[in-house]
């Protein structure tokens, strides 16, 4: 028997992945450990899409409610998908066969801020009418003596789906490192609305929960021993427009040095997730801030880099998710990252509360912006989904700085990113400060629409573009029905996406 269970009456629980799966009746809410390819759990998912494929060969149905911090990984989130034994999806996907069946109508999702999820709930927005969960599907390290839990590489949503589940399966993984005891700082956002008291995180160094989690042993139902390793995808070496779109933020953050607007080791950092953010991050490394501090949502590998050069003094996040090669170097090095790195649930990883107190510079990336700063970061020609909003509105709207970073245009050209009207609104222009892309940094602050549109489109635009947008906005402005203050001319505000709809290209035949 595996040392990682302590609590006697728990190493009872330990059974077969089937088994446990077999627990899970047909429509029952899961809320499962998981956020961005981290700490979900594998050995019961497989079971349980399986056993959805064997029910419907007997003619019963067979589907749950998915409910998990961020996105998991293949054997989460694809086996589901694939066999479609989820029927309802919440709060966020990154997986490609699920995206399929949502864009397909095949499977129900709903897209929502992360730092809320836990929250909502709490409340029963999920849950069946008593406002439980049936199960809690929780990934851990290890089960200590008196029943409380090490989670693995990502908090997440855990502890709410914890609090509210009816039963507990946990997931005993030996892939990940038994070291990661003491990393994690687990606080529950206390209370009611209304009565809810401060998160007590003042600095994004500042530790105000304990590194274990306690729960309800008497809810658990099964234990499962697993070994399998995170997504773990590879990063691949930053190419030349991210690092352009990388080089312009860091300009813009001298700038900001330089104006005495920052100090010299920035606000804390919070980058998103794919290889634009790592070649930021791969750029901060080889750039002049000092001792800086990064409150985040996700750590990887650029942040390791910046850790071991001593960049980065401090990296908070509620996941950790690297790269294989990253994975070997953290565990080589994991008593000193243990010092640097917290991992916290993801509703204080992402609470406005505490982002707007530390004046996080927040940089994401986004699908297409319009000329007044509005944000998609979404849904691809205003429809299909894409991934999901994740924190980059818990960052966007609470954030110092707000810049939202991409390639200018996508699909060898056939797309602008920059666009008149985007199609999909995540983040209005109220919320941000700055759109780059490798041609430029916009900056935003400080400028009516008007003004807005003409530094999106010089700055932003493709060449290809250029024009166009310039034409548009022109003829906007000189139109008497098309408004003084935001000009825009309905009738051609979608005119890039109805041409791509139609040609497979934004751009008119020449
Ligand atoms: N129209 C159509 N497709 C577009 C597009 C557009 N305007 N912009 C991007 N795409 C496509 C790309 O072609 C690519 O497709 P592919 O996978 O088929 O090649 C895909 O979208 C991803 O784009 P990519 O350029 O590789 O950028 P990315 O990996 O940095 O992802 C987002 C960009 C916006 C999809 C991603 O940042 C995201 O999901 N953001 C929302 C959540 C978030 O911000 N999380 C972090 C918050 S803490």
């Amino acid at each position: 028997m595996s040392d990682r269970i302590q609590h006697k009456g728990l190493k009872a629980k330990v059974m077969s992945a089937e088994a446990a799966a077999a627990m899970i009746p047909n429509g029952a809410v899961v809320g499962a450990s998981g956020f961005t390819g981290a700490g979900y759990p594998k050995a019961v998912p497989i079971a349980l899409a399986k056993r959805a494929v064997d029910e419907r060969l007997k003619g019963k149905p067979f589907k749950v409610n998915l409910l998990t911090g961020a996105s998991t990984g293949p054997e989460l989130d694809q086996v589901m998908g694939l066999t479609e034994s989820v029927a309802f999806r919440f709060p966020y996907n990154g997986d490609a066969v699920m995206r399929e069946k949502f864009n397909a109508g095949v499977i129900e999702y709903q897209d929502m801020h992360l730092s809320h999820a836990g929250s909502l709930v709490r409340y029963g927005y999920y849950g069946r009418p008593d406002n439980k969960i049936d199960f809690a599907l929780i990934e851990v390290t290890k089960i200590r003596e008196d029943g409380s839990v090490i989670f693995s590489s990502s908090v997440g949503a855990n502890t709410a789906y914890l609090e509210v589940a009816d039963k507990i399966i946990l997931e005993v993984c030996e892939w990940q490192d038994e070291r990661l005891e003491g990393m994690h700082d687990v606080f529950s956002v206390p209370g009611q609305h209304g009565e809810r008291g401060p998160i007590p995180v003042l600095k994004a160094d500042d530790r105000v929960g304990s590194p274990y989690c306690k729960i309800d042993v008497s809810k658990v139902a099964a234990v499962v021993m697993s070994n399998y390793p995170d997504r773990n995808a590879p990063f691949k070496a930053p190419e030349a427009d991210h690092k352009r779109i990388a080089q312009h933020i860091l300009d813009f953050l001298d700038g900001e040095v330089k104006g005495g607007r920052l100090p010299k080791s920035l606000t804390p950092l919070q980058s998103g997730v794919g290889n634009i953010a790592n070649a930021v991050l791969v750029g901060l490394n080889e750039g002049h801030f000092e001792n800086m501090t990064s409150y985040t949502e996700v750590i990887q590998d650029g942040m390791l880099d910046l850790l071991d050069s001593g960049k980065l003094r401090i990296a908070s996040a509620t996941a950790f998710s690297v790269s294989p090669a990253g994975q070997e170097r953290f565990n080589k090095n994991i008593e000193r990252y243990r010092k640097q790195i917290i991992l916290r649930p993801q509703d204080v990883s992402n609470h406005p509360e505490v982002i707007r107190r530390l004046g996080c510079i927040a940089m994401n990336g986004f699908v297409e912006a319009d000329i007044y700063g509005h944000v998609n970061s979404t849904h691809i020609v205003g429809k299909g989904i894409e991934n999901g909003i994740g924190g980059s509105g818990d960052f966007a709207r609470n954030s110092a700085y707000t810049i939202f970073m991409s390639p200018s245009v996508a699909k060898n050209g056939a797309i602008s990113a920059i666009v008149p009207f985007a199609t999909h609104i995540d983040h209005t222009e109220h919320d941000v400060s700055g759109i780059v892309t490798e041609y430029g940094f916009a900056d935003l602050r400080g400028k009516s629409p008007k003004q807005k549109a003409k530094e999106i489109i010089e700055k932003c635009a493709h060449p290809d573009y250029r024009p166009l947008l310039n034409d548009y906005l022109k003829r906007s402005l000189a139109n008497p029905s098309a408004g003084k203050h935001s000009p825009h001319m309905f009738e051609e505000a979608f005119g890039f996406h109805n041409r791509y709809l139609k040609t497979g290209d934004m751009r008119p035949k020449k």
